[in-house]
């Protein structure tokens, strides 16, 4: 889709960034998706004292596009505090990767690139439908 308005994602990033709740890295990320019906999701990090518990920028995102009506993202973009650029970390591609619309892209610091380029070879629902249907009769 070359009609995505980058800016207007930028900026729903930048503002969820204002919410995240970061005591302990003091290193705020807002993360914004455009949905396949138009609407735009958006999430910041919340920390935890319990270090590992903490939930990245994308899990509210995604927690988000649930809550609001779900389908697919078709867009996405993540800033820092700065409002530079930032990629999702592994974990979190995987997360998007779920709710992806088909050729998913994303603006990360080399460019727009696509959710196949990010995450390739992904492990996916397809994975486990496949293998069901192989052994619906075990
Ligand atoms: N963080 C995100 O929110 N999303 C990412 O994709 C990368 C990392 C957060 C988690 C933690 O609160 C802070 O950035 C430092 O790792």
């Amino acid at each position: 889709m070359s009609t995505i308005d980058w800016e207007a994602l930028r900026s729903a990033a930048d503002e969820a960034r204002t919410h995240a709740y970061v005591p302990y890295s003091k290193f705020p990320v807002g993360a914004a998706a455009l949905v396949d019906d138009g609407r735009i999701v958006s999430g910041c990090n919340v920390e935890n004292a319990s270090y590992g518990v903490t939930l990245c920028a994308e899990c509210g995102l995604v927690s988000s596009l649930a809550m609001t009506g779900g389908g697919r993202l078709v867009a996405f973009t993540c800033v820092n505090g700065d409002g530079d650029i930032l990629m999702p970390c592994g974990r979190c591609r995987q997360l998007l990767y779920e709710h992806s619309a088909e050729g998913m892209l994303l603006e990360t610091v080399s460019g727009i690139r696509t959710i196949d380029e990010v995450l390739p070879d992904a492990f996916g629902p397809r994975q486990l439908a496949a293998y069901a249907a192989e052994h619906e009769n075990d």
